[in-house]
């Protein structure tokens, strides 16, 4: 995919991978929406972008935790690229995501609805409400944030590691169920990355998650995702693996299970000890 010019969508893209993302299309040429809930980080880069290229950036503060709001993020997106002959939404990338939740006896209702809406429902409705114009064209890139932890498993985390393993799912089955009709598919699922979602041990426990994907590996910068991503767009991969060593850690885990879940156990006493 060409993204010079392209007409692009980036949720989450107040800070961390998101914003990294928005400026990496920005800088290819693309024109770019930027949603979050944190209306002050996208305003912001948005008048920064808009600065070096006039009205190639508009910026949406929204909630895209129900329905309603993705389908205003999808109406809003869709008339700011269209204007002026633009190419309407040619990229959507599902980038915003919710951490917190821990195990089964510290995590409440309320975190686990969360974290299916943010991380997994939000997917799928953005694309209730892109499918039928990108069918009509031929064409559409839908990319999604799941993580590492949607190919193995998050350590800590019960909703975080469900809910990006459907965020996985989703993608793989809108690539099997639309890709012979022009409907492209990426996901990115990396290890850890250096932003607010890991540097912060917030009152959700989510803490002792990011102490072992600390562990487990390279902490990588936002910019450095964005590139990588922006390589794999190019060249329209499916997965995208910013720690190529994922792609190592799942053959191990599906050529045996049993060793990989009591490799995982025991990476989780060395990290969290008794929980
Ligand atoms: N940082 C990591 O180590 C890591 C690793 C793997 C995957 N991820 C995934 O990367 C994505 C981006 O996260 P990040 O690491 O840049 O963290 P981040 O916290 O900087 O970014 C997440 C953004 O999503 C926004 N957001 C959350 N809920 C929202 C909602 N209901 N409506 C609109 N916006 C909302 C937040 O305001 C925030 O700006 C997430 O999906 C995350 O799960 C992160």
């Amino acid at each position: 995919m060409e993204l010079n010019g392209a007409g692009t969508v980036v949720t989450g893209a107040a800070g961390g991978i998101g914003d990294a993302l928005a400026r990496r299309f920005h800088a290819a040429g693309a024109r770019v929406v930027v949603s979050d809930l944190n209306s002050e980080g996208i305003a912001s880069l948005a008048a920064e972008l808009n600065a070096v290229r006039p009205n190639s950036v508009h910026a949406l503060t929204v909630d895209i935790s129900s329905e309603e709001g993705n389908r205003e993020l999808v109406a809003v997106a869709r008339h700011f690229l269209e204007s002026d002959d633009g190419p309407g939404i040619s990229l959507y990338f599902a980038n915003a995501g919710v951490g917190g939740g821990t195990f089964l006896e510290s995590t409440s209702e309320e975190q686990w609805e969360l974290a299916m809406a943010v991380n997994l429902h939000a997917h799928r409705w953005a694309m209730k409400y892109l499918i039928s114009d990108w069918l009509a064209r031929g064409r559409g890139y839908f990319c999604s944030t799941a993580s590492a932890a949607g190919l193995l498993s998050q350590i800590g985390s019960g909703p975080y590691s469900v809910t990006k393993h459907a965020a996985v799912a989703f993608a793989e089955w809108v690539s099997i169920s639309y890709g012979d009709r022009g409907i492209k598919v990426s996901c990115l699922c990396p290890q850890g990355v250096n932003t607010n979602m890991l540097r912060q041990s917030d009152d959700s426990g989510f803490a002792g998650a990011t102490n072992v994907v600390r562990a487990a590996g390279v902490v990588l910068e936002p910019t450095e995702v964005a590139d990588v991503v922006a390589e794999a767009i190019a060249q329209e991969r499916f997965l995208i693996l910013p720690h190529p060593e994922v792609s190592e850690y799942e053959q191990r885990k599906a050529a045996d299970r049993e060793r990989w879940l009591a490799g995982m156990r025991k990476l989780q006493a060395r990290v969290l000890g008794g929980h």
